[in-house]
């Protein structure tokens, strides 16, 4: 396939004082690369989550799985699919109720999720829901402490669950993260101009896929900064740098774009 070197100039990176309609039309329908708010969060919210945080029980995922090690609290419904990409929903209504209590008990004042959707809601002008199964709301906040790194990947619910999931039907999905802890160096977050497509298969690696995916692709790349609130489309090629030193630490989850114009979240 032929490559040029000449530059989408809507896949960009923009800092804003606040996320708007427009940022979030714009990454649903797939032109901007991210949007991210600096001081989303103040240091002090940030700090009294961290503490609350480490509170949570954390769990490690299957290091079999994922090579590179992430401590999460709370469950991704990505981590539930059976072989026929239909949800274990035992095992995760299970992890979900237990992960809601646990929440519960941290205390969490202020809560940075509950603070991120409100302000994502009054950007869009309506309040964010739940994503919903059969009537009842899905697990919506996960916190992930990432510091070696997260390989080249993509997160797609409708590629993940291709007979369906939610009660809603998602048309664009978006992946927002909320820092509170931020290392000295590394850490990057790097989006590619890229989605998934048949011939990338052949650079599969654990999880995701190795470089050579998207080598040839435009990105942009943003190092966290304490408090930042960071959008983008995670249908587009993504990746954590590792950092050497320090603990990056991030609430997050995802949003959908429904076919009544409606914003839900999940993890
Ligand atoms: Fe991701």
């Amino acid at each position: 396939m032929p490559r040029t070197t000449a530059l989408d100039p809507l896949f960009t990176a923009v800092d804003s004082a606040a996320f708007t309609d427009r940022n979030l039309a714009n990454l649903a329908a797939g032109t901007l690369a991210a949007v991210r708010v600096p001081g989303f969060l103040d240091a002090a919210p940030c700090a009294a989550a961290l503490t609350a945080a480490n509170r949570l029980p954390a769990a490690d995922y299957d290091p079999a799985r994922v090579p590179t090690r992430i401590v999460r609290f709370g469950p991704a419904l990505n981590d539930y699919r059976d072989q026929d990409g239909r949800l274990d929903a035992g095992r995760y209504w299970h992890d979900a109720e237990t992960a809601r209590a646990a929440w519960q008990r941290a205390g969490m004042r202020p809560d940075p999720i509950a603070i991120s959707l409100a302000r994502l809601g009054s950007a869009w002008g309506a309040a964010v829901a739940p994503a919903t199964i059969g009537g009842r709301a899905v697990f919506g906040g996960t916190l992930r402490e990432i510091n070696a790194g997260a390989l080249v990947h993509y997160d797609d619910l409708n590629r993940e669950f291709p007979t369906g999931l939610f009660d809603q039907e998602v048309l664009a999905q978006l992946a927002f993260n909320v820092w509170v802890a931020v290392p000295a160096t590394g850490g990057a977050t790097t989006v590619w101009r890229h989605r998934w497509e048949p011939a990338d298969e052949q650079h599969r690696q654990a999880y995701g896929y190795r470089p050579e995916a998207v080598e040839h692709c435009q990105r942009v790349s943003l190092t966290p900064q304490l408090g930042d609130g960071l959008l983008f489309n995670p249908a587009n090629f993504h990746a954590v740098e590792p950092n050497p030193t320090g603990r990056r630490i991030a609430f997050a989850f995802f949003l959908g774009l429904t076919t009544t114009g409606q914003l839900i979240a999940w993890s």
